[in-house]
């Protein structure tokens, strides 16, 4: 992306899409591009940006390094030359959301029948859990490395993509590496619920994947159909991820319900949010390519609405923009986004499906488990990173 563009992009708002905006604090210097910004760090004030992510992890601070250890395990080949290509994808970063959100499904779960714990209660942790949080934090991995190929992303998680350091071949191969190794550890368990709950999860993340390159520049996109790629591409592996918390903590129907439409909605508002930053975003803090979006003829919220705009001629305007040359579209389309109602509304969409989540987690005790939850969705949509 040019340095105009980037200018441009960076112009009108930054970072998270939370609804409550709080005056500039902080100045953040991108050393890469050589410049300083005054910006907004929104999140500063927030709980999960004041206290940080891992605040979020404290009911399950030993079961989450329990998953990073089994990660690092399973991803050990007897060929010396894999190493460097295995351990790039999967021992690096990350925020662990899905086996967070596994975890505390469960614990929240657990609660209703058995003492809260404060501080640390990973022992109400059991092993299918830590089985299939490493699972699914392989099979969101794997998304990603191919995720990263489709956008022709450069960085991921603070470092070189795969496809970048190495090359699209590899991607594919490490991706499809990780989907046949996240299988064959579901299927070490006694139950087979797990691996065929997550198999149809990584299904529909496919379909949406499929949904959304078959749907590039295609301009008449209805809301509606959005939000059910989204649904697809990213709810489906939040939704799945506590549902499998809740049925391996014993829940009842209604436990793994309300579970399953929390990570559904957490899922929804965290793509919005994703999508806001991929526009407005600061990319050494979100630690990947931003801005590919547009480039690849994707249509996320703000472009729908700026597209369904009630003046004819910014909507025709619009038009032009996204049917220019794919580098220049993003400046082109950045100064009529600014003008719209495209931020206002897609900040209330993202607000909406996190208050729908948080309303989902009344149905559950009081319990340090079910307070992280809802900073986590609180999290989804204020996030920076
Ligand atoms: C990135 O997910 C892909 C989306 C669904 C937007 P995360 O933001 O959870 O990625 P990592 O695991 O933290 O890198
Ligand atoms: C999410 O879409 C990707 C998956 C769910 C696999 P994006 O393309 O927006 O994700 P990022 O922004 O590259 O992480
Ligand atoms: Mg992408
Ligand atoms: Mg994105």
């Amino acid at each position: 992306m040019d340095r105009t563009s980037e200018s441009i992009r960076r112009s009108h708002v930054s970072g998270a899409i939370a609804t409550d905006q709080r005056p500039i604090k902080t100045s953040v210097s991108s050393p890469s591009r050589g410049k300083t910004r005054e910006a907004e760090i929104q999140s500063a004030g927030t709980p999960a940006g004041k206290l940080g992510i891992q605040q979020l992890y404290a009911p399950i601070g030993e079961a989450m390094a329990d998953v990073d250890r089994r990660l690092h395990e399973q991803m050990q080949s007897r060929y010396e030359a894999l190493a460097p290509v295995l351990r790039h994808g999967t021992q690096l970063g990350g925020k662990r959301l899905r086996p967070a959100l596994m975890m505390l499904s469960g614990l929240a779960v657990h609660a209703r029948r058995n003492a809260v714990i404060s501080g640390d209660a990973s022992a109400g942790v059991p092993e299918e859990v830590r089985v299939m949080a490493t699972v699914v934090e392989m099979v969101h991995t794997a998304t990603l490395i191919h995720d990263d190929v489709l956008d022709e992303a450069e960085s991921r998680r603070h470092v070189a993509t795969v496809n970048a350091r190495w090359d699209n071949q590899t991607s594919i191969l490490l991706g499809d590496y990780l989907f046949a190794q996240s299988y064959a550890l579901a299927a070490t368990l006694p139950t087979t619920i797990g691996c065929r709950w997550v198999g149809q999860a990584a299904q529909a993340v496919c379909e949406g994947e499929l949904r959304q390159v078959l749907g590039r520049e295609w301009l008449e996109m209805d809301e509606e159909t959005y939000l059910d790629i989204i649904r697809g591409k990213t709810a489906e592996l939040t939704r799945v991820s506590c549902q499998l918390g809740a049925h391996f903590a014993g829940g009842d129907d209604d436990d793994i319900a309300y579970l399953a439409r929390f990570g559904n909605d957490i899922g929804i508002a965290f793509q919005i949010a994703d999508d806001f930053l991929d526009l407005w975003g600061d990319d050494e803090h979100v630690g990947k390519t931003l801005g590919t979006d547009i480039k690849q003829g994707k249509m996320t919220l703000p472009l729908l609405r700026l597209l369904q705009s009630e003046d004819p001629q910014v909507a025709t305007e619009a038009r032009r923009a996204l049917r220019d040359d794919p580098e220049q579209r993003l400046s082109a389309i950045m100064p009529l986004l600014r003008n719209s109602d495209a931020i206002r509304y897609t900040r209330e969409k993202a607000e909406w499906f996190r208050q729908s989540a948080v309303a989902s987690l009344e149905h559950l005790p009081q319990s340090p488990a079910r307070e992280s939850l809802r900073r986590m969705a609180d999290f989804a949509i204020e996030r920076r990173f």
